[in-house]
């Protein structure tokens, strides 16, 4: 049960990625950044059961997944700034953000399986 619950996870994960992605398309950063903080950062941790779900895993793997909550939230604070400081350099800042969100996911799948 616990397996199908993180699975089920791991599909919003890149479901919010994927509505993160189109909202920057359009240019409304403010979007993608609440996307990003409610179903990927900090504040998601509640609605993903983490307490929960982190005791069933390895430390250094609950760890992995911290961190890329850790980058979501970071990425939301980036996104706000853009939004305030527009310009290419901001967009490039928003771009390396996500994407250190993207690299954590790499991170834990290239190291984890559920079994
Ligand atoms: C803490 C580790 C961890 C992190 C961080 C993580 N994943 Fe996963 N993810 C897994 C594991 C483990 C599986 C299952 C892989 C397996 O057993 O083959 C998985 C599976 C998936 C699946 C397949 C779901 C299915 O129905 O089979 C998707 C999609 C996915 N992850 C997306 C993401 C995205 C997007 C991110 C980052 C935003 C992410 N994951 C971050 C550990 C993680």
């Amino acid at each position: 049960m616990m397996q199908q619950h993180m699975l089920a996870n791991m599909r919003d994960h890149l479901v919010a990625l994927d509505e993160i992605l189109g909202f920057l398309a359009e240019g409304n950063v403010n979007a993608a950044g609440k996307i990003a903080e409610s179903r990927l950062g900090m504040s998601s941790l509640d609605l993903h059961g983490a307490s929960h779900i982190a005791k069933f895993m390895p430390d250094a793997m609950a760890d992995a997944g911290t961190e890329m909550h850790r980058a979501a939230s970071r990425f939301v604070i980036t996104a706000q700034d853009a939004e305030l400081a527009p310009g290419k350099d901001a967009q490039h800042a928003v771009y390396g953000a996500l994407q250190e969100v993207t690299s954590a996911c790499n991170a834990c799948h290239q190291a984890y399986r559920i079994r």
